[in-house]
């Protein structure tokens, strides 16, 4: 079964955070620096929220607000979706359709552990179904083999 704690295993890498008193600009600085959509807001090893290029599209752009005069907390997602690493990846890919967002921040024991995008999902399940296919097909062979 494909569990969040696999899928994390298999990415490996660090979760970058961002505190919230950093300017947009400097989370978006981070986002751009290391590749990601979304940070984690962290403040005394707490996730406290989570903001991502879609905050920034919304809520600084759109509302002509400039991004480094406004800080983190100001525009981060605090109702932010949370997975346990045991939940699989299709539980996962269902939670990120119903709460239509795309990325989730991974908890264990009340300490983050991860955060997935729906990257990391699409490609999981792709990598599944195709190890499927695959076994299927050996398994169409192998009946045709004796068959004959
Ligand atoms: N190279 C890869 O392994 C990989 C994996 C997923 C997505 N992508 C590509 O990246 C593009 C955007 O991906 P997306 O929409 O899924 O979101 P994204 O850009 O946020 O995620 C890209 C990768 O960065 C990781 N990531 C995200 N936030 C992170 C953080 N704060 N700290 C550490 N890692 C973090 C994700 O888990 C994912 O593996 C797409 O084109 C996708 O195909 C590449």
């Amino acid at each position: 079964m494909n569990t969040v704690r696999h899928l994390l295993e298999l990415r490996g890498g660090f979760t970058w955070t961002i505190d919230p008193q950093s300017s947009v600009y400097e989370a978006l600085r981070l986002m751009s620096d290391k590749d990601v959509g979304a940070l984690p807001v962290v403040q005394d090893d707490k996730v406290v929220g989570l903001i991502s290029e879609r905050d920034y599209a919304r809520k600084i752009i759109l509302r002509g607000r400039s991004s480094k005069d406004t800080p983190v907390h100001d525009i981060m997602e605090t109702d932010f979706p949370v997975v346990h690493p045991d939940q699989t990846v299709e539980e996962c890919m269902e939670l990120m359709t119903k709460r239509r967002c795309r990325h989730l921040v991974v908890m264990e024991n009340e300490r983050m552990i991860g955060i997935i995008s729906i990257g990391d999902v699409v490609r999981c399940i792709i990598y599944s179904q195709r190890q499927k296919l695959s076994q299927l097909e050996g398994m169409t062979l192998a009946t045709q083999f004796l068959v004959l």
